[in-house]
């Protein structure tokens, strides 16, 4: 259990540097509930369109999917901060898109910040936001919204100017105002060297422990998963299994008519 105060985007911004930030995703109100007291701040990524709708990639993901999942996790989140991820197509025409389409997010759901991929292409944008108030998260690395372009999900900055590349885009984002940066899928040495010098928090995520925090997918950790698993996730359980055994039980209980009648619970109506 963690420091009972609410968690703020300064809050945050504040852990450059000191204790881990954990944080995981959530897409709804009975997981935002559970984790609300673990963790510093969920993510509503866009990867609910994989990992809740089963979608084969992020870019199928709406402003209204992403809106109505943030509803959800709000209600669930006491403590926790809550950022919600911009869908592929709500910000990369112009800062003023983005701008329109992060009020309505912070609006509708009630959020704290947003969260947008890109790096030295999406700097204009994230200081367009942030001069506007509106936080911003980026996320640089691997960028799934853009895994057409990158020609799959693969790891970031093994050959150098690929990771010169990502260098400038993190320095890009820190310069442009964002609070914390997402570095996903690089290599340990760039994730540190990153981290070493961006005054902003990162949050790794398959970018090993040199982050100032890390980042997963809560589906992946809890084992309520699809078919594809990353290889750097951990399973601290085996969710799916837990329900294929208590589905399995129910089953044979129906099939036998031996599962609980009314009576069980409320007694035989009386007369
Ligand atoms: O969409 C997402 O869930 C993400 C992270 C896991 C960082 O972007």
């Amino acid at each position: 259990m963690t420091d009972q105060k609410p968690m703020t985007v300064p809050g945050i911004k504040a852990r450059k540097g000191g204790t881990p930030i954990v944080s995981l995703t959530a897409y709804d109100y009975p997981t935002a509930s559970a984790i609300d007291d673990l963790v510093d701040f969920m993510l509503v990524g866009d990867s609910l369109g994989m990992v809740v709708h089963g979608l084969p990639t992020t870019q199928g993901v709406t402003m209204d999917m992403m809106i109505m999942h943030g509803q959800a996790v709000m209600r669930g989140a006491k403590r926790a901060l809550v950022v919600v991820d911009m869908p592929f197509g709500s910000f990369e025409e112009s800062p003023e898109m983005a701008c329109r389409n992060a009020v309505r997010m912070m609006k509708e759901t009630g959020c704290s910040a947003v969260k947008l991929e890109g790096g030295q292409e999406m700097a204009e944008t994230i200081r367009f936001l942030t001069e506007r108030g509106i936080p911003v998260l980026a996320h640089v690395g691997l960028m799934p919204q853009k895994v057409a372009m990158m020609g799959g999900f693969r790891t970031q900055g093994r050959k150098s100017e690929m990771a010169l590349k990502v260098m400038a885009d993190a320095q890009a984002v820190n310069d442009a105002g964002a609070f914390a940066m997402v570095i996903e899928g690089t290599i340990e040495p760039l994730a540190r060297e990153i981290t070493e010098t961006v005054a902003i928090p990162t949050i790794g995520i398959g970018a090993s422990p040199a982050c100032d925090g890390q980042i997963l997918v809560v589906n992946d950790l809890i084992g309520l998963a699809s078919e594809y698993m990353p290889k750097f996730v951990k399973r601290y359980a085996e969710a799916s299994d837990t329900i294929r055994t208590a589905v399995s039980a129910y089953a044979d209980e129906v099939r036998a008519r031996t599962f609980p009648g009314p009576e069980h619970c409320f007694g035989m109506p009386k007369g």
